[in-house]
């Protein structure tokens, strides 16, 4: 594995694969990895001739009062984890790197950025689509990797990879879970003893939902009930929303299409986001084909 911190350092490194045709594939990371990230990783790794992990703290998706300052870093944890799962090249750029002076270009994701997170955290996914599109382009992938959890983060980067036609498959992977069902995020590290089995409620209610999705209940306001049963616990529930996993506008009545079901809690002082998809099977939808709704 290669650790580079520049862009020209990384262009250089990738110039000659692309020439002989290898497939690169790339996992954008803020760092403090976990075994969602690897996930990533090895799926690309299993996929690509090369795979590429960005490591970068992004100022710019952080809010005032957000965690920037705080955000969990151990460089040497992952430096570790991509070499076990396969990462060809590291690339660890400071913010001068990717902001130079003088920064003043952004990519401004329209209505899917809106709703859920985006009412919460203005500018958020602003931030987060301006740097995806400039990595896209410093490590220019055949493929990117991005985990269901930040269900909203992949919808909008699909929506702008096809309205900015950027040439990258976008791979979303399935949310990968502790056995006691809570999302694996960066962020779990904030919660003490009592908030970490507090924060079980949240997965347990989407799972419930979904459980129930798949007997049958159709009904949006059922399955969003079912899960809020099990957030007695946590301190606040920030959204508890049932939408079209498309275009992320709220479902009402029965559900006829494939929906996500997305919630953002408080626990402990932490925010802590997860979702479940809900897919109709194809005899409901009235199509006869087998649909993967997380990829493009
Ligand atoms: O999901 C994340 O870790 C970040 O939002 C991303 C995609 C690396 C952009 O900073």
């Amino acid at each position: 594995m290669r650790v580079v911190r520049t862009i020209a350092d990384l262009r250089a490194l990738l110039r000659p694969l692309r020439d002989e045709g290898k497939r690169i594939g790339f996992v954008p990371t803020m760092g403090f990895l976990h075994d969602g990230h690897g996930a990533l990783i090895r799926q690309s790794a299993a996929r690509c001739d090369a795979t590429v992990v960005s490591i970068f703290v992004n100022p710019n998706q952080f809010g005032p009062g957000e965690d920037l300052a705080s955000y969990p870093r151990d460089l040497e944890r992952d430096q570790n984890l991509c070499l076990e799962t396969g990462t060809t090249v590291l690339f660890l750029p400071e913010v001068a790197e990717i902001y130079p002076t003088g920064f003043q270009t952004h990519v401004e994701p329209g209505r899917l950025a809106e709703p859920l997170c985006g009412q919460f955290r203005p500018g958020h996914f602003r931030g987060v689509a301006t740097v995806v599109a400039k990595l896209f382009n410093i490590v220019q992938p055949d493929v990117a990797f991005f985990g269901q959890k930040d269900f909203q983060q992949t919808v909008v980067i699909r929506r702008m990879v096809r309205d900015l036609n950027l040439p990258v498959d976008v791979v979303v992977v399935p949310t990968i879970r502790e056995t006691d069902g809570v999302a694996l995020s960066s962020r779990n590290t904030y919660l003490d003893e009592d908030a970490r089995k507090r924060a079980q409620g949240l997965s347990h209610g989407l799972l419930a939902a979904k459980a129930a999705f798949d007997a049958g209940e159709r009904q949006a306001a059922k399955l969003v009930e079912i899960a809020r049963r099990s957030l007695a616990d946590v301190d606040s529930i920030q959204y508890l929303e049932l939408v079209d996993a498309q275009a992320l506008e709220p479902l009402a009545g029965a559900v006829d299409r494939t929906a996500a079901l997305c919630a953002a809690v408080f626990v402990g002082g932490t925010r802590l986001i997860d979702n479940v998809v809900l897919a109709p099977s194809a005899v409901e939808t009235g199509l006869n084909v087998s649909l993967s709704p997380q990829r493009v």
